[in-house]
């Protein structure tokens, strides 16, 4: 069975993130396939501290005793990440960045990355109707440098406008593209 895994980086659980990430996994659903959904703003997080006990223990895990336990090995198995989250200041969430900074702890002793190859995708989300002006470009520069250094396959990033709770809902064209993106990954 393909293992999917979804980061939810928004602090909004029933926030626009939350319902695409729902039209995702619904499509995975109908495709016969399951996803597991992760809110790292409920999850003890803590940022990483550059010790590199990681590396120098060829740890696959880090010092820091907090949730990031329980998503290493997860990680490691799985075949799908998608990583979603708002755009706060131009850019992903903080939640989504102290997460993603936490996943340096996979590199072997000798800096091989372990997090690869996988499919990976993201879901990005913003309340400005303006693509240039939201900050998104910004987003999906770093995933893009993401699936790259992580010598994935890019399933898609997908991202568009929705402000307040309900927004994305009525965002049809978004709804549809978070769905096709659940398809995709489910192949
Ligand atoms: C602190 C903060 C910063 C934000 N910064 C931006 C921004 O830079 N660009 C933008 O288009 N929207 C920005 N927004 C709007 C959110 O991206 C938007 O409301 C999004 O739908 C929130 O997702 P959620 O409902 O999953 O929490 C910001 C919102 C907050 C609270």
């Amino acid at each position: 069975m393909t293992k999917v895994l979804i980061f939810n980086g928004s602090p909004r659980r029933n926030g626009n993130t939350s319902t695409l990430i729902k039209e995702c996994v619904r499509a995975i659903k109908d495709s016969g396939k399951e996803a597991e959904v992760f809110f790292l703003n409920d999850m003890n997080i803590k940022p990483c501290q550059f010790c590199d006990w990681c590396i120098d223990n060829n740890a696959l895990s880090c010092v820091e005793e907090d949730d990031m336990h329980e998503l290493y090995p997860k990680l490691l198995e799985s075949d799908v990440i998608i990583f979603a989250a708002p755009i706060f200041w131009f850019t992903i969430s903080a939640q989504m960045k102290l997460f993603m900074d936490r996943l340096y702890a996979l590199h072997a002793k000798g800096g091989k990355f372990q997090l690869s190859p996988k499919k990976v995708g993201a879901i990005l989300v913003y309340g400005d109707n303006n693509v240039e002006t939201s900050g998104v470009n910004n987003a999906i520069g770093t995933m893009k440098d993401v699936i790259h250094y992580m010598k994935s396959e890019d399933m898609g990033i997908v991202h568009g406008t929705a402000y307040k709770i309900g927004d994305a809902e009525k965002n049809t064209e978004l709804m549809k593209q978070a769905y096709d993106l659940g398809l995709k990954v489910s192949k």
